[in-house]
């Protein structure tokens, strides 16, 4: 059992930065990726169309035989998380909401918390029930929350300008009411956004701590597998076992390839792809 893959779903690519950081902190842990990126994206879609997509990637990942389930797409874990948990009851979920929620409450000192995310993250209103929960259950501190749909800044990503001229003005457009706010932790709730850290922080000012979902949420992967004693039983070995990756796509594969290397974070020799058809 200890020595399964976990799975790993998103939408398309962005799904990499999470992937990038489990591999960093589980280096031991074989890895199973699947980006639907013949349904890309979710963010603008109803809740009834991706809570099916979601059952569908679950019901693929579990079809190759995972330990658990990593939904590395913030827009499936706002809308899909519970019907997820209550399909596939046996196996452990961890969605993008509660690590990064919990990360704002920590990084957090006057109260003060921005999201932003897809439309369809902010619309559920998943991040802001999370984030006050989080803080009724730790002595129930006052909190104001601020959140932000930030459509454009997806296809700015997926297009490269993560640094650009109309990057800092599509960024101004949507942070600068967060930042007349006077907000202090600005939660990153959408996968790619931590690709536009540089120009996000840049606009923000150096009061606000960007809160990186992905990076809590690998923590919180990492943390579960040990507390029910799942975690690779090479991880103790020095150096560990290098667990394998492998990546599935649901259109599209050449053009994957292509935008997995600045998802990752470093040069890809080689990438262990399968195409499958929409719909899995
Ligand atoms: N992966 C999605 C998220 O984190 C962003 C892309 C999409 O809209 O599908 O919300």
């Amino acid at each position: 059992m200890n020595s399964l893959p976990i799975g790993i779903f998103d939408s398309g690519v962005g799904g990499l930065t999470v992937l990038r950081e489990l591999r960093r902190l589980l280096p031991a842990e074989h890895l199973i990726y699947l980006g639907d990126t013949a349904r890309v994206p979710y963010g603008n879609k109803s809740h009834a169309t991706v809570t099916r997509y979601a059952l569908e990637d679950v019901q693929f990942l579990l079809s190759r035989g995972v330990k658990m389930i990593v939904i590395a797409c913030n827009t499936a874990s706002a809308i899909a998380a519970p019907t997820l948990r209550e399909q596939f009851p046996d196996i452990p979920i961890l969605g993008m909401i509660g690590p990064g929620s919990r990360a704002a409450h920590a990084a957090t000192r006057n109260g003060k918390i921005g999201v932003i995310a897809t439309a369809g993250t902010i619309g559920s209103g998943a991040y802001e029930a999370r984030i006050r929960a989080t803080f009724a259950a730790s002595g129930g501190a006052p909190v104001e929350i601020h959140g932000q749909a930030c459509p454009l800044f997806v296809p700015l990503v997926e297009e490269g300008e993560t640094d650009s001229a109309i990057t800092r003005l599509v960024a101004e457009k949507y942070l600068a009411h967060l930042r007349e706010a006077g907000i202090d932790a600005l939660v990153l709730g959408c996968t790619h956004y931590p690709l536009l850290k540089k120009v996000i922080a840049e606009t923000m000012g150096p009061g606000v701590t960007l809160v990186d979902s992905a990076g809590a949420a690998a923590a919180e992967t990492a943390a579960l597998l040990e507390s029910r004693s799942l975690l690779h039983p090479d991880g103790d070995r020095t150096p560990p076992h290098i667990g394998l990756n492998h990546f599935y796509v649901t259109d599209a594969a050449a053009r994957f390839h292509g935008i997995a290397e600045s998802f990752l974070g470093h040069r890809v020799e080689r990438l262990d792809l399968a195409e499958l058809g929409p719909g899995l």
